[in-house]
């Protein structure tokens, strides 16, 4: 299996909206500075990360497709004060909510393949590379 696919197998396991709610515990838990720069309901903005995400992967053998919606993305997460540090705490918090939805289905190839994912996700946000 390709580890794009293997990724949305592993998405797809987890109940709808477990993930962004153990993401944001995790990123908060580590940045609780982090909070102020977000001012919609929670909940609303869970599920808003949740369908993103998971559409991001779905997309990621893909990549033609993605660098526009995924720049435009990283632009509007500047004007909300997401500076480029913001994204390794964010990348953190994500693969700790990912160990802790997956429990032991979470491996070491999976981590692998997740890193190499989020990092092509954060190039393209952010117009950089993450080296
Ligand atoms: C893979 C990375 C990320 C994805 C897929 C993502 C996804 C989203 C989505 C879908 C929204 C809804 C609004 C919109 O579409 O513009 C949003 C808003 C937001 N995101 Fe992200 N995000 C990511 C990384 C980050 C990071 C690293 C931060 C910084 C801590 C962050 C902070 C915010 C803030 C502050 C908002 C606006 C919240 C509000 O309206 O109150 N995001 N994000």
């Amino acid at each position: 299996m390709s580890d794009v696919a293997h990724l949305k197998r592993t998405l797809d396991r987890i109940p709808r909206g477990g993930l962004a709610e153990a993401f944001y515990r995790a990123l908060f838990a580590a940045h609780p500075d982090l909070r102020t720069l977000f001012s919609t309901d929670p909940g609303a903005m869970e599920q808003k990360f949740e369908v993103t995400l998971r559409s991001i992967v779905e997309s990621l053998d893909r990549p033609a497709d993605m660098a526009v919606p995924l720049r435009t993305l990283g632009q509007r997460h500047e004007s909300y004060g997401v500076h480029p540090d913001h994204y390794r705490f964010a990348g953190e918090a994500l693969r700790e909510a990912l160990r802790e939805c997956l429990g032991e289905t979470w491996t070491p190839d999976l981590e692998r393949a997740w890193n190499d994912a989020y990092s092509r996700i954060v190039e393209q946000m952010t117009g950089k590379p993450t080296g």
